[in-house]
């Protein structure tokens, strides 16, 4: 147990964070922080000398009040959705963590309220689908899944996470493609194992000068070393020869991304390459590091880890359908979309989304790593509030007319009674007027600390989820 899961006593817990037991017992009063027996289990009533409480939920919930974040004072945060010491495992678990996706939010919340508020054969919508959450979650819980997005390297990642597979093909896929770039990097770094029948030596030269030519991308030439790049176009030049080529772009996006001339601390917002074999100092090592000069190793991380991430997820998924539409949810045609599938004809039970937050990512830029790669057309002038629109008053305008147009476009299609579900960190308080003008009141509202949201470090805020209804 690392010392932050630990469970103390009140008087330990004081003593550790500077406050008084007194401090402590009204935290725990105003369900700020849970109340758990000697086994780490949460309780109602404590026996004698058997209290605990957590040192992480204590520390996040300071840290709150530090941040001066005085709202979750009054507010209430709801003391399940916090998911406070949910290990790292489970927030990513089986295809969760098939490739990184900055913005996304945990399963578990997805499951909470799809659990409480829709059953089996339902259709749930999310018109913000990024890498697919909702959909995975949903299709565990048996229902229909629908998603959108706009980014067409989302809706990739987002239809092989969800996509049914011959499981036992694709790990050999995965592993034979592996196999082969192995092979090749051996012949690269000339290692003395490296099997001289399968690249002789003479044709060296004309090889990677041909992989050379089939890069046109400047990105890609000043963001990788002249290793990684080779490994990384002979391990492209290979997918077309296999059935699996999507989930093969998704390994081979995952190691790549991995693989940039970058500081081991910073893999989700770079801001330029780092010269092959610069020393920095590493806040993620704690010690003098280089960046990583070769792709191979990632594609050795990752190939069995794709494979065996599948195989879990085919245990739990059903065979309820999934639509991934990649387009602009402000017109997306959502019932020819829906035509020729199991659910044509049926009306949406509800949506359950996470639309983007106004200025905070650029959705397409985050993967630009993948677009050069693999030439995906770029939509980013459709993107609703980017970073780089900012956060001014004219870019809130913007993005509560986006959201709004997406609700309104979707609103025909759900049943009377739909509940849709918005989570959203609404510092800006503009979801009020987004769901009267998206034709939809808010009937209730859960506030919830993101202590960790996946890729996005570890800062905790606020969020909100809404939950809102047709507006008659
Ligand atoms: C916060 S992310 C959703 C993350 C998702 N809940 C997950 O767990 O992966 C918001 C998504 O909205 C998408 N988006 C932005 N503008 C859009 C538009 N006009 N139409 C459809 N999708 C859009 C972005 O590409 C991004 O993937």
């Amino acid at each position: 147990m690392s010392s932050d899961l630990k469970l103390v006593t009140l008087e330990e817990a004081a003593r550790v964070v500077g406050k008084t037991p007194h401090n402590i017992r009204d935290y725990i009063q105003r369900k700020r922080i849970g109340k758990y027996n000697e086994d780490g289990e949460p309780i109602a009533r404590a026996r004698n000398g058997e209290l605990r409480v957590s040192l992480k939920e204590l520390r996040i919930f300071l840290s709150l009040v530090e941040e001066g974040n005085e709202k979750h004072h009054w507010a209430g945060l709801h003391p399940e959705l916090g998911f406070h010491g949910l290990p790292e495992y489970q927030r990513t678990k089986h295809v969760h963590r098939l490739h990184p996706y900055l913005g996304k939010f945990i399963p578990q919340l997805v499951e909470w309220f799809l659990s409480r508020h829709f059953k089996a054969d339902d259709v749930i919508l999310d018109p913000f689908m990024g890498s697919g959450t909702t959909l995975v979650q949903g299709n565990e819980m048996k229902m229909h899944t629908i998603g959108i997005d706009i980014s067409p390297f989302n809706c990739l990642i987002a239809r092989i996470k969800t996509a049914k597979y011959d499981v036992a093909k694709a790990r050999a896929e995965i592993l034979e493609v592996e196999k082969r770039v192995t092979q090749f990097s051996k012949f690269l770094i000339k290692a003395d194992e490296a099997n001289l029948s399968l690249f002789p030596e003479d044709r060296m030269e004309q090889l990677t000068q041909g992989l050379l030519e089939e890069c046109n991308s400047e990105y890609l030439r000043a963001w990788f070393a002249p290793r990684a790049l080779l490994e990384m176009l002979y391990y492209r030049r290979l997918i077309p020869h296999y059935h699996y080529q999507d989930l093969l772009r998704v390994v081979l996006s995952r190691a790549v991304r991995s693989s940039r001339l970058v500081p081991h601390y910073d893999l989700a917002t770079p801001k330029e390459p780092l010269p092959v074999g610069k020393e920095y100092w590493c806040r993620k090592h704690n010690r003098y590091c280089v960046p990583i000069d070769n792709c191979i190793t990632k594609i050795h991380a990752y190939s069995e880890d794709t494979a065996r991430r599948l195989a879990e997820f085919d245990k739990l998924r059903s065979d309820q359908s999934v639509t991934v539409i990649q387009g602009d949810s402000r017109e997306v045609n959502l019932k020819a979309e829906l035509a020729n599938t199991p659910i044509a004809n049926r009306q949406i039970s509800g949506i359950f989304t996470s639309p983007p937050y106004v200025g905070q990512i650029d959705y397409h830029e985050q993967h630009i790593y993948a677009y050069e790669l693999f030439g995906f057309p770029r939509q980013d002038q459709l993107e609703i509030g980017p970073k780089k629109k900012g956060k001014s008053k004219q870019a809130q305008r913007e993005y509560i007319e986006g959201i709004a147009a997406v609700f309104r476009s979707v609103l025909p299609l759900l049943q009377p009674d739909a509940k849709v579900f918005v989570v959203a960190n609404d510092r800006f308080k503009l979801y009020p007027e987004i769901a009267q003008l998206g034709g939809l009141k808010v009937v209730e509202e859960f506030h919830r600390a993101v202590t960790k949201r996946t890729e996005q470090g570890d800062d905790p805020y606020q969020e909100t989820i809404f939950m809102m209804m047709k507006d008659k």
